[in-house]
This record gives structure tokens, C-alpha cells and sequence, in this order.
């Protein structure tokens, strides 16, 4: 079942050359599972045709306030309570005018004011008239009064001029609106994720290895298919299966890790390190198996690249998040890792703890993010991770979103 199935909403269109936008909106909406009412002022119907809307919403286009057949059907105050979301797209800076300062005067501000549900607004306008310092009062007054500003874009505009002001893309809004009805879902969203052990080898029969088993990682994948990203796993040498509907690259050794992470971290939106990357790998590797010494014996070891820093530094890099794996000081250690990293969140484990970490069932983690934590109890791996998927998700949406505004 989609994430939109039996929402109400109430799309408000104003007069703008983006009006034909709205129409897409309304199908994606209507795909998406939603039922959907259109409200058009006077000058919406200047660019785009109430039959065109009325086709496809299914239900006739409301207009006027005074219309006694409207008002007789679903008039302004039923249908300000029927809406779950109120989203007006385009919303002109008419139309904010109005909306700030209390106008009833027609059907869709009267409808504004009579609602108790959230009003999103998608502005769509010159770039000149949005930068315009009453608009951006208006727009602050809105805010503070808790309405969602979904956008404007930046882009060439109608007007042949190119800034801050064009509506966001139908594909946009509707992502919008599922990201508010449900926001830890990550329908469409590329997720690269590594797991497991890295090996290093020093000959064709020993390695330097760690403990990991690739259950947090693997957990974690899952969590995230789960939620609708669409995940590639780029996986150490463990003896798990691949789960279900996620693509994934076996790989041996860090240098091969980070080769397979820069090959496909382009088409990512997300990207979570929970391997346990070796930070050293000896300098040479023998061809045939070392013989065994009398005397002591040296391994020279030469660092290896830290995949999730090389991601984070990438001119254009996608939302990060890393694990920390500390044997002390958990939140401390993890808090300066995620900095000196320059990635958005981290999860710190303690894996020298009797319980969690490292090849057990279970874990207990904290997530931390710049000026927050969160504390997640001793519980199965399969378990934590849907918490962890979700928690990552609201604030992976949450970026994006204040990236687009
Ligand atoms: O696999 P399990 O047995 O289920 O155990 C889970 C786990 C303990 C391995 C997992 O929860 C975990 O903590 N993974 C990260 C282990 C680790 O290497 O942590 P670190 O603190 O050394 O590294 C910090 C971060 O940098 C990690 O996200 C790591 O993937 C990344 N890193 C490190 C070195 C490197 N060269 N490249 C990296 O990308």
C-alpha cells in the first residue's frame, strides 16, 4: 500500500505561469494513493482549465465562495475540514499577502484561515518579487505561524530572468508531501552502504583482519530496503546471504572497498560506512606463503584511504552517516570522529562490551548529529536497525528539504 493511500488533500492553486505544473502534481498525488481537491482562485483559471484539473482529481474544482451549489455540496468549511494537508502550488506573492495578513475574500484564503490542518506553501514568482523584503516578511510571518515553505527553486523563470523563484517540479512536491505523511520513507532514494570485515593480505594464506561480522551493516540494509531506498551493499568477506531486493559487491580489501564506493557513490544520495575498514595494510605482500622465522618479525603497514572522509569531502557529497567502534569514552571519541570526518551522523558502539558490538546478535547504539544525540538500548540487530533506518531518514530528508529551500 502506498504511503498516500486515504490522505485528503487539498491543493490550492493561485495564478501563476506554473499553474500547469499542478496538474502533474495532482496525478503523481493521485497515483501516490491520495484523494485529492482542488480549490483555484479567479486568476488560476486565467492559466490552467478547471476541466483539466477536474479531470484529474476526480472531483469537481472548487472556485468561489459565493457559489451557493458549491457551498450546498462541500462548502468552505467542510472542506477546510476534510483536508489532512493543505498545499498551495504555486502560491503567488499575492497570494502569501493575503494569507499574512488574514484575508477571507475568496474561497481558497477563507479556506486558510477556516483550517486546522498544516498549510504548506510552494511559492513560485519573479526572482526580484520573492527577494523582495515584504515577501520575505510575509514569508517569516507564515513561518512563524507554522506554515511549510516547500521551495522556491532556482532556475531560468518564465520571465526570462534566472534566481530563487520558480515552483518546485511537480516530482518534487509530491516527494514533499510523502516525506510529511511518512517521514521515514525512502521510496527512490539510492543508499550505498558497506559492511562487513575488510582482509589485508600478507601472503597468499594469512591476512590482517578484524571481528566484524557484517550483521550490523547487513541489518541495516535491510532496514533501509525496508523503508523503499533502493540499496547497494558493498560488502566485506562474511558468510551472510544477500537480503532480498538489494544489490551487492563482495569485495576483499579496503583498497578494493574504496575502489567500489567511488565507482558507484555518484548515484547515491546516502551513504553509510558500518564496515570496519582495516586503517593500515602491509606495504608488500608476499607472492608465496613466509616462511616461518626463528627471530622476531616486522610488518611494515602503509594507511589505507578512509572511505567515509573521501566521501564527505567530494565537492557534492551525499548524506553521510558513519559508525564509530570504541572500547571507551563512547560519545566523546564518536563526536570527534563525525567532526574531523565531516559527516553528518555517526553510531557509536562500545565493542569490547560483553553484550553488543562486534559478531553478537544484539547492539546498543548512540547517533549523534551536530547539536544532537540519541540513545538506542541493548536490543537485536534486527531490531535496531528499523529504528536506525528511521531516524537517519527524517534527518536525511530534512537536509534536503532545507537544501531546497
Ligand atoms: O559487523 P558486526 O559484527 O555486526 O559489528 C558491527 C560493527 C561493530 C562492525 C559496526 O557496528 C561498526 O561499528 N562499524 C564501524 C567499525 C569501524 O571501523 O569503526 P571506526 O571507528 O574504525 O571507523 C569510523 C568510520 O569510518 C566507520 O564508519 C568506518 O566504516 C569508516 N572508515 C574507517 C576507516 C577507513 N579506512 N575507511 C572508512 O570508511
Amino acid at each position: 500500500m502506498s504511503h498516500l493511500s486515504g490522505k485528503r488533500v487539498l491543493l490550492g492553486v493561485t495564478g501563476g505561469i506554473a499553474a500547469y505544473k499542478s496538474a502533474i502534481l495532482i496525478r503523481y498525488l493521485r497515483e501516490a494513493g491520495a484523494d485529492v481537491h482542488v480549490v483555484m482562485t479567479a486568476s488560476a483559471r486565467a492559466f490552467i482549465g478547471t476541466l483539466t484539473l477536474q479531470a484529474l482529481s476526480g472531483h469537481p474544482v472548487h472556485e468561489d465562495l459565493m457559489d451557493p451549489a458549491q457551498e450546498a455540496a462541500m462548502g468552505h468549511i467542510q472542506l477546510a475540514r476534510w483536508a489532512d494537508l493543505v498545499l498551495v502550488a504555486p502560491a503567488t506573492a499575492n497570494f502569501m499577502a493575503r494569507l499574512a495578513h488574514g484575508l477571507a475574500d475568496d474561497l481558497l484564503s477563507a479556506l486558510c484561515l477556516a483550517t486546522t490542518a498544516p498549510i504548506a506553501l510552494a511559492p513560485a514568482m519573479n526572482r526580484e518579487m520573492w527577494r523582495n523584503p515584504v515577501t520575505q516578511q510575509n514569508k517569516a510571518l507564515l513561518e512563524s505561524r507554522g506554515m511549510l515553505f516547500w521551495g522556491p527553486g532556482e532556475g531560468a523563470q518564465a520571465c526570462g530572468e534566472s534566481g530563487p523563484g520558480r515552483l518546485l517540479e511537480a516530482e518534487q512536491l509530491a516527494r514533499r508531501v510523502q516525506d510529511w505523511f511518512a517521514p521515514g520513507d525512502l521510496r527512490g532514494v539510492g543508499v550505498l552502504l558497506t559492511a562487513g570485515p575488510t582482509r589485508e593480505p600478507l601472503d597468499p594464506v594469512r591476512f590482517l583482519g578484524n571481528r566484524s561480522s557484517g550483521k550490523m551493516g547487513y541489518a541495516l540494509a535491510t532496514a533501509l530496503a525496508e523503508a523503499g531506498a533502493e540499496v547497494c551493499l558493498v560488502s566485506g568477506p562474511v558468510s551472510l546471504d544477500c537480503p532480498a531486493g538489494i544489490s551487492r559487491v563482495m569485495v576483499e580489501t579496503a583498497m578494493e572497498m574504496y575502489d567500489a564506493v567511488m565507482e558507484r557513490v555518484v548515484d547515491c544520495a546516502l551513504f553509510v560506512a558500518a564496515a570496519a575498514v582495516a586503517d593500515y595494510r602491509p606495504a608488500s605482500v608476499s607472492a608465496q606463503k613466509l616462511k616461518k622465522k626463528e627471530h622476531e618479525v616486522e610488518i611494515s603497514l602503509v594507511p589505507n584511504p578512509d572511505i567515509l572522509a573521501e566521501v564527505a569531502a567530494l565537492p557534492h557529497p551525499p548524506f553521510t552517516v558513519g559508525f564509530a567502534a570504541e572500547t571507551e569514552r563512547l560519545e566523546e571519541y564518536a563526536e570527534t570522529k563525525r567532526r574531523a570526518k565531516g559527516i553528518d551522523m555517526i553510531a557509536a558502539n562500545l565493542v569490547d562490551a560483553p553484550e553488543g558490538g562486534f559478531e553478537r546478535d544484539e547492539n546498543a547504539l548512540t547517533l549523534l548529529w551536530e547539536g544532537g544525540h540519541e540513545r538506542f538500548p541493548l536490543a537485536p540487530k534486527s531490531l535496531l536497525a528499523p529504528q536506525l533506518a528511521a531516524r537517519i531518514a527524517e534527518h536525511f530528508h530534512a537536509k534536503v528539504t532545507a537544501e531546497d529551500s
